[in-house]
């Protein structure tokens, strides 16, 4: 079946922006999606009606799975499409493939990485069946945009089954350089494979840069020329575009909410809870790339060389849930929980607990009331696509008086690097004094940094960024793509009424307060 709508945006990711599962009744419930992707990709598709295809988080099986997406479109306002995937390929394809080799990979975590066969067979089963799904639901007019690691093979698997239409690529994570990806077994059918789009979207000139650097290594005869802001490569007698769109967040919305009653009520109470206090927070996926364990050392270290601080200082350090079963993840929260319960040992007196550690995801509102509340934000992945928390700490920070301490490691670093305090995260006496130097550093100096950051996230923000990653692949904006009302499905089953639908607080933006 093929819609008769047209010249719709089309979004295929792994990860629907929320995950189903079963209530203790058997109903289906519903939670946020995690992760930037999310956090970026659901103002751009609210504001437009798109249609979305991607995994709703389980691989139970949900009773009446499509009442409970019918209702997660009415409730989000665009038209979601679940792709289920099985236990096995949950192993092997998300937990396996794309999170144990190629996310620690592409990461410069090689020695993280695990290559095993089957894990690439179900990746490359499960890319064949997204693709096959967006086959089925896509005209050929529309536009087709693939996101993210998971899915680097859907582009080859399309034009298989003769889509010959512009099919776009956005990378969220690192590419690394080539002497890394050279150790992947699959490396030029992953290379060949990502070719097969028109356009290759990354976050950074590096990522770029080390992707051309390996297709010059491994193809042989491709030619590549730099024209305006993109990078043209010809091979094959195809022309592919590729180009580096960093990726950011609805600021309007964020600053919006950060500055309503009941976020700044939130704010309030932490600072009363830790009036006399310097508030330093970490946000963070449970990641061995967010080098949580490196930031609580330092912390550590810090605490250790400035006695004269204790009972003026907290670390509150929000750990979410991810991957669970990853051995490395698993063993990543023991250590985390471990170096907590050492510091906090050593240093915690009546009345002073230095380091407040939540192992859970926040509802919006609390996340927002910490980055209003908070004096500084340690942000030291050792290494990140992206890193959306940075904006989103400095948006939230209305009164322009926080300071941002940065890994040169994460890609917004080329974009708020001036005016954070940039890091080496494996130089843990390094971060140690710059966490140091944001609670000594003077209001003004602060201000002034703040307020230059928040104003490239204000003028970059996430509608600049689909707008120029429009641009360079179909020579249109977002603002070109209609708003189809009738887009949202009907509901086929409105006897299960447990479903309590989505509340906007546990999302995020919102559509009206994303219009610009
Ligand atoms: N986040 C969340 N729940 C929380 C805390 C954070 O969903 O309890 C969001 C946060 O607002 C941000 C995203 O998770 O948008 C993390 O994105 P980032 O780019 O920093 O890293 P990623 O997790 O994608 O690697
Ligand atoms: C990063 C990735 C996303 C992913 C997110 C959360 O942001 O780039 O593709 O969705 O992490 O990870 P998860 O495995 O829970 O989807």
């Amino acid at each position: 079946m093929t819609s008769t709508r047209r010249n719709r945006l089309i979004v295929v990711s792994n990860r629907l922006p929320f995950a189903l599962s079963h209530s203790p009744d058997g109903s289906p419930s519903v939670r946020p999606g995690s992760g930037g992707l999310v956090t970026a990709l659901l103002p751009v598709l609210r504001n437009r009606g798109g249609t979305w295809l991607g995994w709703p988080g389980t691989s139970e099986e949900i009773p009446r799975l499509r009442t409970a997406v019918a209702r997660a479109s009415r409730d989000l306002g665009c038209t979601f499409v679940p792709i289920t995937i099985s236990r096995s390929e949950y192993e092997q394809y998300y937990l396996g493939y794309s999170n144990e080799s190629i996310w620690p990979l592409f990461h410069d975590l090689p020695s993280q990485c695990r290559f095993d066969p089957p894990y690439w067979q179900a990746y490359g089963e499960v890319n064949r069946r997204f693709a096959e799904q967006t086959a089925r639901i896509a005209s050929p007019d529309d536009f087709i945009w693939v996101h993210d690691y998971q899915l680097m093979m859907v582009g080859a698997e399309l034009r298989r089954l003769g889509r010959f239409q512009t099919l776009a690529f956005f990378l969220h994570i690192p590419f690394p350089a080539p002497d890394i990806f050279m150790k992947l077994p699959e490396r030029l059918t992953l290379l060949r494979g990502l070719l097969e789009f028109d356009l290759l979207g990354f976050q950074t000139q590096r990522d770029r840069r080390n992707f051309i650097q390996c297709v010059r290594q491994l193809i042989r005869g491709t030619k590549v020329r730099a024209v305006g802001s993109l990078h043209r490569v010809w091979l094959d007698e195809r022309e592919v575009h590729l180009g580096a769109f960093p990726i950011s967040i609805d600021y309007a919305w964020f600053s919006r909410r950060a500055s309503e009653r009941d976020t700044r009520r939130e704010a309030a109470k932490i600072r009363q809870n830790l009036a006399g206090r310097h508030i330093i927070l970490g946000v963070d996926r449970l990641d061995t790339t967010k080098g949580i364990p490196h930031r609580l050392e330092a912390f550590h270290r810090f605490l250790i060389q400035h006695p004269e601080i204790h009972g003026k200082v907290n670390l509150i350090q929000v750990v979410v849930p991810s991957r669970t079963g990853i051995p490395t993840y698993d063993a990543l929260k023991e250590e985390i929980e471990r170096l907590v319960g050492r510091i906090n040992g050593e240093f915690t007196r009546c009345g002073w607990v230095p380091v407040h550690y939540m192992f859970r995801g926040l509802p919006a509102t609390d996340l927002l009331a910490y980055y209003r509340a908070s004096h500084a934000a340690l942000v030291t992945p050792l290494k990140d696509g992206m890193n959306l928390v940075a904006k989103e700490y400095c948006t939230c920070n209305e009164k322009a008086r926080g300071v941002l301490i940065l890994s040169q490691f994460a890609g917004v670093s080329a974009e708020l690097g001036r005016q954070s305090l940039v890091v080496n995260p494996n130089d843990v006496q390094q971060t140690a004094d710059a966490i140091w130097q944001a609670i000594t550093m003077p209001e003004d100096e602060r201000h002034e940094r703040m307020r230059r950051m928040r104003r490239v996230i204000r003028t970059h923000d996430i509608f600049w960024w689909v707008d120029s990653f429009m641009r360079a692949a179909i020579d249109r904006q977002l603002h070109d793509f209609p708003v189809l009302d009738d887009y949202i499905p009907e509901l086929e089953d409105t006897g299960n009424d447990a479903w309590g639908g989505i509340s906007p607080d546990q999302f995020g933006p919102v559509p009206e307060m994303s219009e610009r």
